[in-house]
């Protein structure tokens, strides 16, 4: 994959703070790299961008965005590879639903052109920061929000787009433990759950503070009306694995996020020959195949987390324990597999990876 070059103005720090990074402790989300990028969109147009030190931003008490939730955000992942280089996992795909997601929401698109050629240079500028400890990678966030000063209600005109990246390690560091939700929602038919829109995830921190005081790790999300059918798991979309059929919920439903990591364990899937369903599945199904012992695997899959194999299922008042990890054929192979191509240990054979 090639971008064209895009210039951006450009200030360095003077001195990298990589040395504060305390890389055996690392907690998602939580360390900034040096530097991030900003672009101002006004009087109906996208203004020069600008690579900058990572450092706050001033904010108008009126701010649109923190008013009316005008804003969107992505998430993707650089690696380090074996022969030194950093890739980043399909950011053409990201670019695609940030787009999507900006629609949505009643915002301007960022062309995908700066889109990618802003997140490379910053990565680029910023490639120490991408480490080769196995399991760490940089996660980059781009996003974007509404900065009128006005507490008006309507849609805004002006925004900004910025992307900052912080290096993580792995998202959960055991199987996790899920609970079918049956009374709140993560999103309605006619609803934004497609998009990757901030107030989704704010609105989903109550349900799953509730389901961990329960000793869960997060939510199943199922339908908004019966709440008979699954639609995603946590922040992620959700997979499962029945006579060693892959099954997962389709997104025909404007209720579900269109998942880079999904799309992609479905490809590879397809590849090997593995069946693959994107349909409605229901809970009444997976349930029953959970205590028939016909379920073979489940697993989150997002780009945070990756693939995150679920331990056990609880469903009203039954605890549903799921295979040991050892057996989960599929979902390890195909993890191991995706692993592989971002870190140049198995040749790109699908041209997801942009080398930066
Ligand atoms: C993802 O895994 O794709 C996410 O969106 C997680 C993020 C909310 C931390």
């Amino acid at each position: 994959m090639t971008t064209s070059t895009l210039s951006f103005s450009l200030t360095k720090v003077e001195e990298s703070r990589i040395h504060e990074i305390d890389w055996e402790n690392l907690a998602f989300g939580k360390s900034f790299s040096d530097h991030m990028f900003l672009m101002d969109y006004k009087n109906g147009e996208w203004q020069k961008g600008t690579i900058m030190p990572f450092q706050p931003i001033p904010m108008h008490p009126a701010m649109s965005a923190i008013h009316y939730g005008q804003s969107i955000f992505e998430g993707l992942k650089a690696y380090k590879t074996i022969d030194g280089k950093v890739s980043i996992f399909r950011p053409n795909m990201n670019a695609k639903r940030f787009a999507e997601s900006a629609e949505r929401m009643c915002m301007p698109a960022v062309p995908t052109e700066i889109f990618l050629e802003a997140i490379r240079q910053l990565v680029e500028l910023d490639k120490n920061w991408v480490t080769d400890k196995p399991g760490f990678s940089l996660y980059i966030r781009p996003f974007l929000f509404a900065t009128d000063e006005f507490v008006g209600i309507k849609p805004a005109e002006t925004y900004k787009f910025m992307v900052i990246t912080s290096p993580v390690g792995v998202y959960y560091n055991e199987p996790v433990r899920v609970k079918i939700e049956e009374n709140y929602t993560r999103a309605s038919k006619g609803g934004v759950g497609r998009a990757k829109a901030a107030g989704n995830y704010g609105a989903s921190l109550y349900p799953a503070k509730q389901c961990q005081l329960q000793g869960f790790h997060q939510l199943i999300w199922t339908d908004a009306v019966e709440h008979k059918y699954i639609e995603e798991s946590g922040t992620m979309n959700v997979m499962f694995q029945i006579g060693g059929t892959l099954i997962t919920p389709s997104e025909d439903s404007d209720t579900i996020l269109r998942g880079v990591t999904k799309k992609s364990v479905i490809e590879i899937a397809h590849k090997w020959g593995i069946p693959v369903e994107e349909r409605k599945v229901s809970v009444e199904e997976i349930i029953s195949a959970a205590r028939n012992g016909t379920l073979e695997d489940a697993f989150g899959v997002g780009t945070a987390a990756t693939i995150a194999q679920i331990a056990v299922i609880g469903y009203r008042d039954e605890l549903l324990n799921l295979p040991s990890l050892e057996t989960r054929t599929i979902s390890n192979k195909i993890k191991s597999y995706m692993d592989a191509i971002k870190t140049g240990k198995e040749k790109d054979e699908m041209g997801w990876n942009l080398i930066v």
